[in-house]
This record gives C-alpha cells, structure tokens and sequence, in this order.
C-alpha cells in the first residue's frame, strides 16, 4: 500500500539547507501497522507531510497504492489525497465554529447529499464514542474527545492510510490509551494502512511493526 524509495528530504532557510530525510526506504503491505519514534526535529512529521502527499520529496519515489504520487498534478495529488489519506495531529485540526458533526461532516459536503453526510458523520461519531457529543463546539470537549472527533473526521472519507502524528502528545497516559485502541480496533475494521507516531514506547510497541527515525533514515526496532 505504501512503498517509499531512496526518499530524501531538506529544507533551506537563509540559505542554509538543513538535510531532513536523507534516504528513506520503507514498504508496507495493506492493512500493516507502523509506529514511529524519533527524537524531536528527527523529521517524523516531514515524513507524515510526504506521505500525506501535503509536500513533495526532493528525491526518491512515493507510491500510494500502486500509484506513483510524483506523476500527479497538484489537483489530481489533492483529489487523490482526499480519497486515500486520514491524518490526526498532536493538536486537533477542527474548526472551532462548527460543532463536532459539521465538522465530522464537512469532507462528504463536497459531492453528496446533505443529509447524508450528515447520517454518516453521526454514524462515525457514534462509531468513536461521541453520540452524545454531536452539537458540541471543540472547545467544549475534553482533549481525549476531540481527538475522537478528529479521528472520525480523517476517517470520514475512508481513506486506506491513515497517519497519525502523535495523536496522544497531548493527552494523560490513560486518554492516550483509550485512543490508541480506538485506533487499533478501527485500523482493523477499516484494513488500515496505519502509521503511528509516538514518544510513548509502550504505545509503539502495539503496532507489528516499529521503527526509528534517526539521521534522516528508518531503523527498525
Ligand atoms: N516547513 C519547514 N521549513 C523549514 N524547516 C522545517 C520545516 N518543517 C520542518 N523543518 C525542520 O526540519 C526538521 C525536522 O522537523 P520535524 O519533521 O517537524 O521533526 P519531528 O516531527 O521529528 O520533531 C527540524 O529541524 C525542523 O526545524
Ligand atoms: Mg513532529
């Protein structure tokens, strides 16, 4: 589902390039689960931005499914994105005016019928554990919460990937827990390709698959 290739990655500021990513090899197989760790700055999430196909690498190739991401156009990337990839940041990315449905929503507003976005946007909160959170604003949810609604949104579209950048940095280790095995258990019904990224080793030590980002490459753990 994912197979990256020789990917690198820098970034130049007042003319100083600093190198990120330097050879970023990595393939996993539909359905497989990935936890991520790295020291701070070690470049896990330009490697969720990659994946996310939110940025472009400097070298290497990205397949999504088969598909070469590189031989897209920025239009066909975005609608391309929307179809495969749910991502969950450390801080939730919901719109502060809208209630946890509209937000849950707002993805399938765009090509479906209103009242059926809105049917499945409950159907997903519900899924999370939020059916009786549906008219509540983010800021009138406890942290755990609006990650559940964040997770719902990125799923929402399901999408095959899922990226998660450290979706429990914020949260106290039990919250944190109880959303790691939403998480697991929707990556199971939904077969996703999951990434987890994470500072808690016991969170990483849940996925099959572990590794280590450190002087711009992967390493197994
Ligand atoms: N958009 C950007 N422009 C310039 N430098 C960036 C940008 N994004 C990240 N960096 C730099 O790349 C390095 C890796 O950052 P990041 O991927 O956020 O690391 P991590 O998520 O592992 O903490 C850092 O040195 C950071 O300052
Ligand atoms: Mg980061």
């Amino acid at each position: 589902m994912l197979a990256l290739s020789h990917i690198a990655k820098s970034y130049t500021i007042e003319g100083r390039t600093i190198p990120v990513l330097r050879d970023v090899n990595l393939e996993l197989p539909a359905g497989a689960r990935m936890s991520l760790i790295g020291k701070s700055g070690a470049g896990k999430s330009t490697l969720i931005s990659l994946i996310a196909t939110i940025e472009r690498p400097d070298a290497g190739t990205l397949r999504i499914g088969g598909e070469d991401t590189a031989a897209m156009n920025d239009r066909k990337l975005s609608r391309f994105r929307n179809a495969m990839v749910g991502i969950v940041f450390q801080f939730h990315h919901l719109l502060p005016e809208f209630t946890a449905l509209e937000n849950v929503a707002m993805p399938l507003l765009i090509g479906r019928r209103v009242s059926e976005a809105f049917s499945e946007a409950r159907a997903m909160l519900g899924r999370v554990g939020l059916a009786d959170r549906l008219e509540h604003k983010p800021a009138e949810l406890s942290g755990g919460e609006q990650q559940r609604v964040s997770i719902a949104r990125a799923l929402i579209m399901r999408p095959k990937v899922l990226l998660l950048d450290e979706p429990t940095g914020n949260l106290d280790e039990e919250t944190g827990l109880i959303i790691l095995d939403l998480v697991l258990s929707l990556a199971d019904e939904h077969k996703l390709t999951t990434l987890f990224v994470t500072h808690n080793k016991s969170f990483a030590r849940r996925m099959e698959r572990n590794y280590e980002l450190k002087d711009g490459m992967l390493w197994p753990l």
